[in-house]
């Protein structure tokens, strides 16, 4: 039976028995930090078991996409040794969110694998947790399966948890024997207990009933609940009678054309068949993850990836492939999985685009650091080491990015190891283990300060606010007052100002109460409770506990509003023009312009640029309305927001809408209506990092200004090059061709020059042949090269001896026909006397020098010896 089909048929089962069919979520976890990627089927459903989501159905089933590579579930370097083991997997499931419990979750899955699926019973084996004697009976009684046929297991095998935190509970599971098939302990319990492949678990049924705390203690559910999974793999691996899920059609389907494409034969050799099976997970992983938006980076999510991916180069290399070679296998996945995943195919150019990137870049890093990772292998290895020091694992990862597994294996193929733990001290000693952006000291007073209160922010409320003064700092200094001339922080319990963040500039503007004038330079936010203003107090005194104004600097903010709503609207246009897979990546907003980096992985073209400036420009033009609301977070999302990756978000968040155009999660401010805006221009576009683009782009009067400047400068030069403005271009190349046309006819008339000037021209009988002597100036080497030979023609019979001064620098040239004379010999004496080597051909030789002056005597010297 095709997996297709046994997809089918579980789904299909639970429909008939009432469960909502629910799609697969994406890999990257909703919404939830505890998760690197969705590991089980009930990640989606983990509020509807908290009871904290009402979804409409109480039973479900589905298909779920999982990925067990980092994070608590972790399979990544088992993967290609063992049968059972893959980072992407799909686990079919049901799920009872406080509808039925043990008893029917335990007979609907018999049913579903001994009627459905016709799987012989004494073929199955259950467990149950330690004392879980009302699931041991319902098994027994019942179902009707023996007790001898029944094992009860402790925590570690019997109690599921989704991460350390979150919903759990007691689990059962229904175990496949292989007998013969796989060699193993005879007895069954002994096979199940030492993981042996002989007796497998195919279904796992977790009696939900806890939340697990960050405390570790478990706190009882709203309602019983069922979750399961079976392992899409493992199920057809037993329906197909083969004994490793590589073996079933989900993986051979892969497997065999991508053997066929790499010219690698199957069964062979074992090394190959691993790199095969490492190539197809690792293959199906990538293609899973990049489709649902997760792209290689150096950390978290990214960085799982971006190993994934590196492990399948290096298996690889390790069977033959040179240079990239896995991009062009991401279309066999696509096409064996599309049909259930049709977004596979609407990201495929992306996908194949994206790994191509990564190889290439991988590439660089081994070509770069593998010739010095190896000179010191030789050298440790000639030293008779049998380590490799840590701060050189240091030097050579920083350095080129080699990785450290990577350096392992070429250490190991020499028969030495890696210092790990002298790495580790080499990093720490760095303080490189923080490659995240160093947190910034916050002062603690300022710590202390954020205990008692909080500043409150009317930024949304208007420009001007007003506040208590409730702390002064100088320096490092807390102060109970200031004089005028000085620079300080302060710190107030309400204020108008912005604080940076979210990529928006902090504001500008003063701070008055009674003579005290103090501007504010630069707005920022501690522990997300505290505003500082930083500046100077240019007039009067302040302390502590006085009654202020803040006033924000108006054109500071309004054109720094212009460009974050603008930026929105960027953001949205080019998710239009490039495709969904676009998402910032970064952002930078003040008065003067928008700076916005996003995923994307080619250059933009100057018609995608431009369709991107039309779609924001009509957007503008429109003077769309912007609405901003305060929701709880889970309406948020629904309400289809764009939020981002990785930040984390309150309870209530603000949603910022331009019309229908654009929504986005965003606590920045923001103009009311587009038509503030004025227009948009891109003014640059370039790459940041392999696929990270950034843009900038100038509205309102500063877009006005660039287009004021183009103008001023195609005018002036119309003017001072007499071009016609709609000429400009036809008139700029008909100047260049002149100037060729004007080149060519000087390189003519030197030529003719040197031709002519008898003068400096002799002809000198020497035997029976002639010798003729010239000098001429300015002349090519190619020019000097098609002279000699007119001038031989001219003598017939004899020897031309040809010098020039061309940029400063002597230049000779021997040209003969006769036998007896060597031009080669005869140039290299010659080019003694100028100072310079040279030699050639017998017929033909050129020499340089750089002593002009003695250019005559050279040529006289070549009389002299041809004489001789
Ligand atoms: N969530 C359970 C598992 O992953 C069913 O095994």
């Amino acid at each position: 039976m095709k997996s297709a089909e046994i997809r089918e048929r579980f789904l299909a089962f639970f429909e008939r028995h009432g469960h909502q069919r629910v799609a697969s979520s994406s890999l990257i976890p909703a919404n939830d930090p505890t998760l690197l990627f969705a590991n089980a089927g009930m990640n989606q459903f983990k509020d509807a078991f908290l009871g904290r989501e009402d979804r409409g159905y109480r039973t479900a089933c589905s298909s779920q996409k999982c990925v067990r590579a980092g994070g608590k579930h972790n399979d990544l370097e088992n993967v290609g040794y063992t049968a059972r083991h893959h980072t992407f997997f799909e686990m079919l499931g049901n799920f009872s969110f406080g509808d039925y419990f043990k008893e029917e979750a335990i007979e609907l899955s018999w049913q579903f694998l001994t009627v459905d699926l016709g799987i012989p019973t004494d073929r199955l084996y259950v467990t149950v947790f330690r004392d879980d004697d009302e699931a041991f009976a319902i098994w027994r009684d019942k179902v009707g399966v023996p007790a001898d046929r029944i094992f009860r297991f402790d925590e570690k095998d019997n109690f599921w948890s989704m991460g350390d935190t979150g919903p759990c509970g007691p689990c059962s599971e229904i175990f496949y024997d292989y007998r013969e098939m796989v060699p193993g302990p005879a007895d069954p319990f002994e096979a199940i207990e030492s993981g042996s492949d002989k007796v497998v678990e195919i279904w796992n049924l977790v009696f939900m009933q806890f939340d697990r705390d960050e405390k570790g203690d478990l706190n009882p559910l709203p309602n019983p609940s069922i979750d399961t999974g079976m392992g899409l793999e493992r199920i057809a691996s037993v329906m197909q009678g083969v004994s490793s899920n590589y073996q079933t059609d989900l993986f051979q389907d892969i497997m065999n054309p991508v053997a066929a494409n790499l010219g690698l034969e199957m069964g062979r050799e074992a090394s190959v068949d691993a790199a095969l099976r490492v190539i197809a997970d690792h293959l199906r992983a990538m293609t899973f993850l990049i489709a649902d938006g997760v792209r290689p980076s150096n950390e978290g999510r990214g960085y799982v990836l971006r190993r994934i991916m590196r492990r399948a180069m290096v298996f690889g290399k390790n069977v033959g492939q040179e240079g990239p070679f896995l991009h062009r296998q991401v279309g066999v996945v696509v096409d064996k999985m599309k049909d259930i995943y049709p977004n596979l195919d609407q990201e495929r150019p992306q996908i194949q685009l994206l790994v191509e990137v990564e190889e290439k870049q991988f590439e660089r890093t081994i070509r770069n650091g593998l010739p010095v990772l190896e000179k010191y292998l030789d050298r440790f290895v000639a030293e008779g080491r049998e380590q490799v020091p840590g701060d050189v694992m240091y030097h050579i990862y920083e350095t080129f990015g080699f990785p450290i597994d990577l350096m392992e294996d070429v250490a190991r193929d020499r028969k030495l190891g890696l210092d790990h733990a002298g790495y580790r001290e080499v990093l720490a000693a760095q303080g490189s283990d923080a490659k995240k952006p160093a947190q910034a000291k916050v002062h603690p007073q300022l710590l202390a300060d954020a205990e008692r209160f909080e500043t409150e922010m009317t930024c949304h409320a208007g420009l001007k606010g007003s506040g208590t003064l409730k702390r002064i700092l100088v320096g490092d200094a807390p102060v109970e007052d200031l004089e005028a001339g000085h620079e300080a922080v302060l710190v107030l319990d309400r204020t108008s100002f912005y604080a940076e963040s979210g990529g928006q500039i902090g504001d500008r503007g003063m701070i008055r109460g009674g003579d005290a004038v103090f501007e504010v330079e630069e707005t920022t936010k501690v522990l997300d409770k505290l505003v500082l203003h930083k500046g100077k107090l240019v007039e009067g005194r302040l302390a502590i506990g006085a009654e202020l104004s803040t006033e924000v600097d108006p054109a500071f903010r309004r054109d720094t509003m212009k460009n974050h709503t603008a930026t929105h609207l960027l953001h949205q246009a080019l998710r239009e023009v490039l495709g969904l897979h676009v998402r910032q990546a970064g952002s930078l907003v003040d008065p003067e312009k928008l700076r916005f980096d996003f995923n994307h992985f080619a250059p933009m073209t100057n018609e995608e640029i431009e369709w991107v400036e039309d779609l924001v420009n009509r957007e503008i033009l429109a003077d769309t309305r912007v609405a901003t609301a305060v929701m709880a977070q889970q309406d948020a999302m629904e309400s289809g927001a764009i939020a981002f990756f990785g930040d984390k978000y309150g309870d209530t968040v603000r949603v910022v809408s331009v019309g229908d155009y654009s929504k986005e999660f965003c606590g920045g401010t923001h103009v009311g209506a587009t038509g503030e805006i004025g227009c948009l221009k891109i003014v640059s576009e370039r790459g940041l990092a392999s696929g990270v683009r950034r843009l900038i782009a100038l509205t309102g009067p500063r877009a006005f200004q660039r287009f004021r400047e183009s103008e001023t400068l195609l005018r002036e030069a119309g003017d001072r090059f007499f071009l016609k403005r709609d000429q400009f271009l036809s008139g700029l190349e008909r100047m260049v061709e002149e100037k060729r046309a004007l080149e060519q006819k000087v390189e003519e008339l030197k030529m003719k020059l040197a031709k002519g000037g008898a003068s400096d021209e002799r002809t000198e009988s020497v035997g029976d042949f002639k010798v003729l002597i010239k000098r001429v100036s300015e002349v090519s080497g190619g020019q000097l090269r098609q002279l000699s030979d007119e001038l031989l023609q001219r003598i017939k019979d004899g020897v031309v001896l040809l010098a020039a001064e061309a940029d400063g620098k002597a230049q000779l040239l021997v040209k003969t026909n006769r036998k007896d004379v060597h031009a080669g010999n005869l140039v290299r004496e010659m080019a003694a006397l100028v100072g310079g080597k040279g030699g050639g051909r017998p017929d033909m030789a050129m020499a340089g020098g750089k002593d002009t002056g003695k250019i005559d005597e050279a040529l006289e010297k070549g009389l002299s010896l041809l004489r001789a």
